[in-house]
């Protein structure tokens, strides 16, 4: 990283004005996707997320079909804004990385440890987030600008279907990402002494 950790934690935005093109190669946004997969913790050393790397035309797919998706179950009024909305933030990107868990893994913990029966599918969760962050933080960091997008679980048996994907992988979220064309505005921050506390 160019940066070092608190610097290019703090960097980290949502980019909404992005393009279609890398400030760096495909083998090293591969690489940030490796990096991340190999280091961040799972509950029980799980290792249970898995990430799918859309680029080219695969990327534009992952939009066609999450607006043919919308289409059918949205108003006609409603599928106009999510439409810009793809069209000019998430699809005009460089590629897309989706997050998936798999529950065979999730599955096989319940079975092997009952006591955390509950738990598991939340850990599975809180493992996507770290890895979210984790390539979100690094992809900034390399010159690229991401966003977070949440069209699971409409999308999920189409791009289960078109990428044959593992059906015990359940999605959980999309992240587009691309040149900024556009820089985020600022944003706010919430006092720190109603959300932090300290004993000593
Ligand atoms: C768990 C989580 C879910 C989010 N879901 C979405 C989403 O579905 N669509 C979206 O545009 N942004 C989503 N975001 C992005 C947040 O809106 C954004 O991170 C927040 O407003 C702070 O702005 P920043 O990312 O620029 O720091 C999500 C962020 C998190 C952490």
């Amino acid at each position: 990283m160019t940066r070092n950790f608190k610097e290019a934690l703090k960097h980290r935005r949502t980019y909404y004005h992005i393009s279609n093109s890398s400030p760096i190669s495909d083998n090293e946004i591969k690489e940030i996707i490796d990096f991340a997969v190999e280091n961040v913790p799972s509950a029980f050393n799980s290792q249970s997320t898995r990430v799918v790397l859309l680029l080219g035309q695969n990327h534009k797919r992952l939009w066609d079909i999450t607006k043919e998706t919308l289409k059918r179950i949205v108003s006609a009024e409603v599928f106009k804004g999510t439409e810009a909305k793809i069209d000019k933030s998430l699809a005009a990107g460089y590629g897309t990385i989706l997050f998936f868990e798999d529950n065979a893994v999730v599955e096989q913990l319940q079975n092997s440890f009952p006591t955390y029966y509950d738990k598991f599918p939340i850990w599975a969760q809180q493992t996507s987030a770290m890895h979210q962050l984790a390539i979100w933080t690094m992809l900034e960091d390399a010159g690229l600008g991401a966003s977070l997008q949440h069209y699971n679980p409409l999308i999920d048996e189409t791009v289960c279907v078109e990428w044959h994907i593992d059906p015990k992988w359940e999605l959980v979220a999309q992240m587009p990402f691309g040149a900024p064309t556009e820089q985020p505005g600022p944003k706010e921050i919430k006092p720190l002494n109603e959300r932090v506390l300290v004993f000593k």
